[in-house]
């Protein structure tokens, strides 16, 4: 598939939903309810201004970062998220083969149409996450093949399916013939009228089964979906490697709390201990910047990566990392900063 030249993100987002039906669109798009913390968690990012350094070497500009033992070219993964074949005929082959060339973290959602074991790249830096599935030999089964990948996201912020009421998505269903084999035993087959994410939550879970999962999993665990200090400071206490400031895109409570603005609490809830990663509402690199200045170590982006894969597969996967990783790159040039670890928060000023 060719891409077009000169193309943004917003004109990779004009582009794919010129592909798509109608209820596809609005299950990629639509937040809880009233879309206020959809909307908030872009706008928010605006709230902010940078006060940027001139007078510096940036003539070596570098974002290469470390995240959990691995050297990604870029603080920004791709987040999980369901489906992929609705998308592109490849799936989630695609996200993983463009986010590998992008050199790219890749977050492999549970709802997966794809297994992990049929991607064709190396999947030994990409982490395994999963939404708590009520069925004890089913997570286990999931805590058993992330020890094949680099970690284990475990995402907290959905005990019970969000309010998507103007979702009309009970009618969306899968392909024929395709499913969630991580899930395989939750008979979570897409079935008229039923919707495909309706069951398969475990809305008893708590922190002595968090920390049951970290003494179990061979590899780090991540927590995801973590908006306030206390929370955060308690799944590092049960022993999450790294957490992700989340509000799952703003899908499941209305109102909450924009991430950006959920963020300086979470940093000091978790006082240095483990790192801190952020999603909702990146769409520039000057969004990543201000994640990192105000104390992530990396970012994961959502919605955009669905955009590339519908218009471009992989290569559409690969162009959206890229184009936000240059963004970055020219940032920090343009604030006098070489290198992510150096992005500082004495680079923000709050008062728009
Ligand atoms: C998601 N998200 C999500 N999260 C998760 O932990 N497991 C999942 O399976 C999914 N599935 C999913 C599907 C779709 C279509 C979307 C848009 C989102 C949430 C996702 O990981 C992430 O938190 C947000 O998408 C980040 O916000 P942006 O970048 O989309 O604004």
């Amino acid at each position: 598939e060719e891409l077009p030249g000169r193309v943004t993100l917003a004109r990779m987002r004009e582009l794919a939903h010129g592909r798509l039906d109608p209820l596809t669109i609005e299950y990629l798009e639509t937040g809880a309810a009233d879309q206020r913390t959809v909307l908030a968690n872009e706008r928010d990012f605006g709230r902010h201004r940078i006060a940027s350094h001139v007078l510096r070497d940036v003539s070596a500009v570098s974002t290469v970062t470390e995240m959990l033992g691995h050297a990604f070219a870029s603080p920004i993964l791709v987040a999980p998220t369901g489906s992929h074949a609705l998308f592109h005929p490849e799936g989630e082959k695609a996200t993983a083969r463009g986010a590998a060339d992008a050199g790219c973290g890749y977050v492999m959602s549970g709802y997966s149409t794809t297994d992990p074991d049929d991607l064709e790249v190396d999947t030994s830096s990409m982490w395994l996450q999963v939404n708590v599935p009520p069925v004890r030999a089913v997570l286990d089964r999931i805590v058993e093949r992330a020890g094949w990948h680099a970690a284990l996201v475990v995402t907290v912020d959905t005990p019970v399916v969000g309010a998507r009421e103007s979702q009309t998505w009970d009618g969306l269903t899968l392909p024929p013939g395709l499913g969630f084999p991580l899930l395989d035993g939750l008979e979570l087959r897409p079935e008229a009228g039923r919707g495909i994410y309706r069951t398969g939550l475990d809305a008893s879970f708590g922190l002595d089964d968090l920390a049951r999962i970290v003494e179990e999993s061979s590899v780090p665990v991540v927590v995801k979906g973590i908006v306030r200090g206390d929370d955060a400071r308690a799944a590092v206490d049960a022993g999450a490697s790294a957490v992700i400031v989340s509000n799952h895109g703003g899908r499941n409570l209305d109102s909450g709390l924009s991430t950006v603005r959920a963020l300086p609490g979470v940093v000091e809830g978790v006082a240095g201990r483990v790192p801190i990663l952020l999603d909702g509402g990146i769409r520039r690199g000057t969004d990543v910047l201000i994640a990192l200045a105000l104390g992530a170590s990396a970012v994961l982006v959502g919605r955009p990566i669905l955009w590339g894969l519908t218009v471009a597969g992989s290569s559409g996967v690969r162009a959206v990392l890229d184009i936000l990783g240059r963004e970055l790159a020219m940032a920090m040039a343009l604030c006098g900063v070489n290198t992510v670890i150096d992005i500082d928060t004495d680079l923000l000023s709050t008062d728009g």
